[in-house]
């Protein structure tokens, strides 16, 4: 059923008739309208009101929400859910102080993932995807950007775009595809970097666009990884077919990432767990969203982004998971909401903003998904009753999602 009506919500969540970007201290501000209905019409939100106001149409479905919330469904910008295996035995090796370069002296990390990906057939890793993206269905998720980037050679990376496009037309969920080629320096040109990047430009991206499987391009603008010169050139071939950039930037250090995201007209530059005065004052005078990933910091033990520093200066911020096998094994919007809260000082409001109408900005779905607004998508979240909106962040690890329906149906 696509079309009827849901009685007693507790609390409607992110009602805005008109929307925007949200920058600096306007991401605060979270339109809440408490005991509320909310009417459906073919899988879109129609309309809504407080519940002394509700009149059942003849024959109308009425859905009772027993006094939860409804939130729009978490829009996570930021995602590699498609890979071959997990990577635990890291985790235990950096458990016992392994590190990083001990690790990939194991022939651990990126490359890792990708030796495994190049070895797995496109429906076994189809099958591996879509169970995942299912899993964070059920958690709230309602919309998604996936990277490729575990392939690193012209057929494996096709392959990985390929298992995107298929879970873009099996998914009842907006989905978005994002190439990163530019993850890792595969091993065969350890000594010759610039091969890569002429592989990646010459041969990847044509390819890639020929079969129109890239929404986006990306690049890990990092040290020992991708400069922020070569990030620029692999981002402009990208352009040229459309894709615009979504840059992993100053994860580890000063990358020069988030200049080069915003001097590109960048959708987003995430991670930015490494961030000064001039990073974040280029960021501030932009329209790039700075997507933040607070479960990829605490799974590799490192500082969290500075938010508070970002939304002063006037930053437009996202927040999504960076699911992958390497730093942040977790899909969980809730945890990540929760954790920008807890370590980062995020208010409650700022973070749902975050993760539901930034996120979707951070995707270009913000007149799909991300607020209750008519004629979006009727892709909601619905919680167990709550006592405040703080309490969704507050009760961190505790599962508050009751049902999500997903245009218009429930999960
Ligand atoms: O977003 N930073 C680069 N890439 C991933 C992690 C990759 C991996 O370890 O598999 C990230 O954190
Ligand atoms: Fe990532």
């Amino acid at each position: 059923m696509t079309t009827g009506v849901i009685k007693n919500i507790g609390w409607l969540v992110n009602i805005r008739e008109q929307y925007s970007l949200l920058k600096g201290a306007a991401l605060a501000g979270l339109p809440v309208l408490a005991n509320a209905w909310l009417r459906i019409r073919e899988g879109r939100i129609l309309e809504w009101g407080p519940m002394n106001t509700l009149l059942v149409h003849d024959n109308e479905q009425v859905w009772d929400a027993q006094g939860g919330a409804i939130l729009p469904g978490w829009c996570d910008s930021h995602t590699h859910i498609v890979f071959a295996a997990t990577r635990e035995e890291e985790f235990v090796d950096k458990i016992k102080g392994l590190s990083y370069a001990g690790i990939a002296a194991k022939g651990g990390g990126i490359l890792n993932s990708a030796r495994r990906l190049q070895s797995t057939s496109e429906n076994d890793l189809f099958n591996m995807a879509w169970e995942r993206l299912q899993q964070l269905m059920h958690l709230g998720t309602t919309a998604i950007e996936i990277k490729s980037g575990y392939g690193l050679t012209v057929a494996d990376e096709l392959k990985m775009l390929r298992v995107i496009r298929r879970l873009k037309d099996t998914a009842p969920i907006p989905v978005k595809a994002t190439f990163l080629g530019a993850h890792a320096f595969p091993e065969e040109y350890r000594s010759n970097h610039e091969a890569y990047v002429g592989l990646i430009i010459s041969e990847m991206i044509p390819a890639i666009a020929k079969e129109q499987l890239a929404d986006y391009i990306d690049a890990f603008c990092e040290e020992g990884f991708f400069s922020a010169e070569q990030t620029e050139r692999i981002c402009r071939a990208g352009m040229q077919y459309g894709m615009l950039p979504k840059i992993h930037a100053n994860q580890l250090h000063l990358s020069g990432g988030v200049q080069t995201g915003v001097k590109l007209g960048a959708i987003s530059v995430d991670h930015l767990e490494t961030m000064d005065r001039p990073a974040i004052e280029t960021l501030a005078a932009s329209d790039t969203i700075g997507t933040l990933l607070p479960t990829a910091a605490f799974f590799l033990r490192m500082a969290f982004q500075p938010a508070r520093d970002l939304i002063s200066a006037g930053c437009a911020i996202a927040l999504a998971s960076d699911y992958n096998p390497g730093s942040s094994p977790s899909g969980n919007m809730n945890l990540v909401v929760a954790m920008s809260c807890i370590q980062m000082k995020m208010l409650p409001e700022e973070a749902i903003n975050a993760a539901t109408l930034n996120g979707a900005y951070a995707m270009q779905l913000q007149n799909e998904t991300g607020s209750i607004t008519a004629g979006k998508l009727a892709n909601l979240i619905l919680t167990h009753p709550i006592p405040s909106i703080a309490y969704i962040p507050y009760s961190f690890g505790t599962n508050l999602v009751k049902k999500v329906m997903v245009r218009g149906t429930w999960l």
